[in-house]
């Protein structure tokens, strides 16, 4: 059996008066990339802060690693290596590089976290505000790959990234996604929320689709692409 490293079984959220997520089984594999599709509203960033624990679940599981954490706080879940990139990007626009990352962890780890991103590395002293929105976004990522408990950047095990295209040329985006794809090597598993399918369906090891708070596709990229009325219906059905 593979292992499952986030394993959600019938999972049902309610924010406000209405129910957004019913029902929901999603499971990632140890080391993999899985992306999440879905319209609007569909529910995707709600899947991400249910992990992550930004909000409450009403029923089901949520487990990491074998490990029931749907009743643990935030805090707890981010030491267990969950990470969560919050839709849209948060940084510091008057602290520098340098400055933003040093508000997550302390500088000796900061190297270990940049390898991935040169360009970062060579503007470690100018104000974030003054960077371009994918060289914010690699800040973002670079950030996320910090381990606040520790001096060491390995910590995120999982890794949940809402949108990272928002905002982005699509040639920025391209540049972005390889990038992600390569921290699956570093041993870290990710999971990608994105509403534009074909940007991210290439980098893909499994897909899923959410429509309107349900799961109603989980495969690869090909069984996906073999029936075009699943996205069809997920995007378009009023
Ligand atoms: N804090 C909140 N309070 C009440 N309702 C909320 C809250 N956040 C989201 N919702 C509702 O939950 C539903 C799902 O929202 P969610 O943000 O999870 O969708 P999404 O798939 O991430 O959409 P998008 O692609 O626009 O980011 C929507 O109907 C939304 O209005
Ligand atoms: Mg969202």
């Amino acid at each position: 059996m593979t292992e499952q490293l986030l394993d959600i079984r019938g999972l049902a959220v309610s924010r406000g008066p209405g129910e957004v997520l019913r029902d929901v089984n999603l499971a990632v594999r140890a080391g993999e990339l899985a992306v999440l599709l879905g319209a609007n509203g569909a529910g995707k960033s709600t899947l991400l802060d249910a992990v992550s624990g930004l909000v409450a679940t009403r029923a089901g599981e949520v487990r990491f690693d074998g490990e029931e954490v749907s009743g643990l706080s935030r805090t707890r879940r981010a030491r267990l290596g969950i990470r969560h990139v919050e839709q849209g990007r948060a940084i510091f626009g008057d602290l520098t590089v340098a400055e933003n990352l040093a508000v997550v962890a302390p500088r000796q780890s900061h190297a270990e976290a940049l390898e991935q991103f040169p360009e970062l590395r060579k503007r470690m002293d100018v104000r974030a505000a003054m960077l371009s929105g994918g060289e914010q976004q690699m800040l973002v990522l670079a950030r996320a790959l910090l381990s606040p408990a520790s001096k060491r950047a390995t910590g995120t095990r999982l890794l949940l990234l809402d949108e990272l295209s928002l905002g982005l040329a699509p040639i920025v985006v391209a540049r972005l996604l390889p990038i992600v794809r390569s921290l699956t090597d570093r041993g870290i598993t990710v999971l990608l929320v994105e509403q534009f399918a074909h940007l991210v369906l290439p980098i893909a090891d499994t897909v899923h689709v959410l429509d309107r708070g349900t799961i109603v596709f989980s495969g690869t990229q090909a069984e996906l692409e073999a029936d075009p009325r699943i996205l069809h219906k997920a995007y378009l059905a009023a």
